[in-house]
């Protein structure tokens, strides 16, 4: 008999600690759509683990590409040093980016990119000679990752409530999310546009917008519940950027590499921000790695602004441009390429959509709201157990159907890996409306995470 594994030492991240610990869920390999549990059941990523697998799981020729750069080179500074892989890397990632964003720093991860793109922003006035702008502003329930940047100008409260005292000198939008008025859309919302318009005011009367020197946004809020921009929106935003002299910058962790069904929801939306973060779908999540797109000119103000032999831009990791992360991406690249998979995305996106509205009118069921291959689904919280309903039907799909889902809040959301069949598009609404059917009756167990 193989020792019980001691769960006590892993402090797990956003995680109901004590309630995981009680009954594991725990995954031992992947392949395509699924992953297998140590007790041998075959599970359906709904998820794309992270809303970050978009090739899915274990694809050989990414893990063939790590592991031929393992055996080449572990590991080499990029801080005065170079490898190719880098240069390589940065020139693959351009080339799919939009127009005029060519010019890349790596980062290990999500919250690494938002917290450079920030300070690219605040370094960028400054070495243009405005140093009034200062101010950042993001969104209410935008959700920026977990560094102090980005809880700053990230909008959970929960991610902010203990931090709060170093989070000085933001501002934030109001969030886009208007059930009253757009209750089950099908993809973009026809009401709300006039935020920005409101902002803009706001922000005129409260701030003067001389003293921003950047808005950063999610094209899709994904992990506060599927916060689309209401139609039209995220144009307002480039504009009022525009006459402002403002940094746009478009947080695209889980927007970015197919998901709406172009490389970036930048393409899908025709609006062109001045940086872009990514990870996630980066490296189909194989290697942990992340990236910020900057324009030109932005870039150049620092290279050109400098003294000669100044280290131009006082930042970066240890393990930016991480040489098994660039082989992981370049192949990654490649195999969204050769399998088109973003154009995939884009053909599945309507059959997606028409799965995920069966749900209306099942039981608890507020609202759906979808775009490419993201949807969520909101239900009924339970009176005095906020939370509980959703993380209940979490539970069954895992338990009981074989489905993983991903729940934020009373909301589940939905991201699966781009190459998913219309079979498991059945599988996966099919399973959530069966236990939905089936919630007549309030859960009495249900376990309320933190
Ligand atoms: C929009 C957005 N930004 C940043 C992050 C943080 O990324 P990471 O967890 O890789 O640091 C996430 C993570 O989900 C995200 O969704």
């Amino acid at each position: 008999m193989t020792n019980p594994l001691n769960t006590d030492h892993f402090w797990m991240p956003f995680t109901a600690n004590r309630q995981f610990k009680s009954k594991p869920r725990m995954l031992v390999s992947a392949t395509g759509m699924h992953y297998r549990t140590d007790d041998g059941r075959s599970i359906l990523d709904g998820t794309a683990g992270l809303w970050c697998v978009n090739a899915g799981h274990c694809h050989p020729k990414i893990t063939e590409a790590i592991s031929r750069q393992a055996g080449r080179m572990d590991f080499a500074p990029v801080f005065q040093m170079g490898h190719p892989l880098a240069f390589e890397a940065a020139t693959a990632l351009a080339a799919i980016a939009p127009e005029g964003l060519n010019r890349v720093f790596f980062c290990n991860d999500g919250s690494e990119g938002v917290d450079t793109a920030l300070k690219i922003a605040l370094a960028y006035h400054r070495m243009r000679g405005d140093s009034l702008k200062t101010r950042l502003v993001g969104r209410e329930r935008g959700y920026h990752g977990v560094g102090f940047g980005g809880i700053a100008v990230g909008g959970i409260a929960g991610n902010r409530k203990h931090f709060g005292p170093a989070l000085a000198g933001v501002d934030h939008m109001r969030h886009p999310l208007d059930i009253g008025r757009n209750a089950f859309s099908r993809g973009l919302p026809e009401h709300g546009a006039e935020l920005a318009d409101e902002f803009e005011q706001r922000m005129i009367a409260l701030h003067d917008p001389a003293t921003v020197a950047a808005i950063i946004v999610e094209p899709v809020q994904g992990s506060t519940g599927v916060i689309l921009p209401p139609k039209g929106y995220l144009q307002k935003l480039r504009a009022l950027c525009d006459r402002h002299g403002i940094l746009l910058i478009f947080d695209e962790v889980i927007t970015g590499f197919g998901r709406l069904g172009t490389p970036f929801a930048a393409d899908y939306f025709g609006v062109v921000p001045d940086m872009i973060v990514c990870a996630k779908g980066l490296t189909n999540a194989t290697v942990p790695m992340g990236a910020v797109i900057v324009r030109q000119d932005i870039h150049d103000t620092f290279i050109n602004g400098a003294p000669e032999n100044a280290i131009e831009f006082f930042h970066g990791y240890t393990y930016s441009a991480h040489p098994l992360a660039c082989a992981a991406m370049l192949a990654t690249l490649d195999v969204y390429k050769e399998e088109q998979l973003f154009e995939r995305a884009a053909s599945m996106a309507a059959y997606f959509e028409d799965a995920a509205h069966s749900l209306k009118g099942l039981p608890f069921v507020k609202d759906v709201r979808n775009l490419g291959l993201v949807c969520g689904i909101e239900l009924e919280a339970i009176p005095g157990k906020p939370t509980a309903r959703a993380f209940d039907v979490f539970l069954k799909c895992f338990w009981e159907k074989g489905v993983l889902i991903r729940t934020t809040g009373d909301i589940i959301a939905l991201s699966p890996p781009l190459i998913i069949e219309r079979s498991q598009i059945d599988e996966l609404f099919g399973s959530i409306a069966a236990i939905l059917k089936a919630q007549q009756v309030l859960p009495q167990s249900a376990t309320v995470p933190a």
